[in-house]
């Protein structure tokens, strides 16, 4: 059965009311209307002087990242992340679903095609080529183009779990669209993430204590209540060992050498080393 697209969180960017289906377009009581793009997504970025500077990852680097995400390498930590998702929200009937950063769509899309009640799934990103992907793929998702770190176009409290997967943060808001007793759930890597690929290829190390940076950022608003690491091995030809390069924020820093380098690359093994951080608010 598909799912239909759900407009319930969403607000106004502008007037910050309801947002409600009206044909092809999403209107506020003010009449203030956004049209649904071809495949279903809405544009939610203020425009003129407000649009942010920074529009997040290149439509090259979201096509690496779902021809990385195609080849299933990565299904372990989907699987884990839907097994803690039910967990969370398995008390309330219909849950309100939404990832921050969402990128293509491969967490929440792939959350809301397997999930086996009602409930509302939105994904969030500020790159509109992630997002235009994302709705074309997965149907029974709204998504939207918008910036994290700026006032959402979401109701507060409208959310039972959110999802934050290798994305940028703003603990205040997340915090404020959480809905009593909601559950964050955020994924980082380690510091060994790739640590084979990253030598090889003197590529971007990860920011140390990046773990307990994240948990002192929340900790203000919300409960730590669960850590763990998935970690899991990578068998990587040359073609997808260039894709998981360029889907990162290295692909803004590879010089000419380094992509001459990945380009020849030979069969590489590498090992997956993620934390799963699962926040709740009281
Ligand atoms: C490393 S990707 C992760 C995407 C997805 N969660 C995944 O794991 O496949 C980071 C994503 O955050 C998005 N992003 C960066 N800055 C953002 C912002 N200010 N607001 C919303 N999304 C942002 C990028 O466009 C990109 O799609
Ligand atoms: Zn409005």
């Amino acid at each position: 059965m598909m799912r239909e697209r759900c407009l319930r969180p969403f607000t106004c960017p502008i007037c910050q009311q309801p947002l409600h289906r009206s044909g092809g377009s999403a209107r506020c009581p003010q009449n203030h209307t956004f049209d649904f793009a071809r495949e279903g997504y809405l544009h939610l970025l203020p425009g003129g002087n407000k649009r942010p500077k920074f529009l997040g990852d290149s439509a090259d680097m979201v096509q690496a990242r779902r021809r990385f995400l195609d080849t299933g390498l990565y299904e372990p930590l989907r699987m884990r992340l839907q097994t803690i998702a039910k967990q969370c929200v398995k008390t309330i009937n219909e849950p309100v679903v939404v990832e921050m950063g969402c990128g293509e769509g491969y967490y929440v899309g792939g959350l809301a095609e397997q999930w086996p009640s009602a409930g509302c799934f939105v994904g969030v990103d500020v790159a509109k080529e992630a997002v235009r992907l994302a709705a074309r793929r997965y149907q029974g998702v709204q998504f939207a183009v918008a910036d994290v770190k700026r006032p959402l176009p979401l109701a507060p409290a409208c959310a039972h779990l959110l999802l934050n997967i290798f994305a940028p943060r703003q603990p205040a808001s997340f915090a404020q669209l959480l809905a009593s007793g909601g559950w964050l759930l955020v994924i980082i890597p380690q510091d060994n993430h790739l640590a084979t690929v990253r030598e090889q290829l003197g590529l971007l190390t990860i920011e140390a204590d990046k773990e307990a940076k994240v948990v002192a950022q929340f900790t203000p608003w919300l409960r730590l209540v669960r850590r763990e690491t998935v970690s899991f091995a990578l068998t990587l030809t040359a073609n997808t060992l260039a894709d998981l390069v360029l889907m990162s924020p290295n692909a803004r820093h590879l010089d000419e050498g380094q992509r001459a380098a990945l380009a020849t690359l030979p069969l590489h093994s590498s090992e997956a080393s993620l934390t799963l951080l699962l926040f709740q608010r009281s």
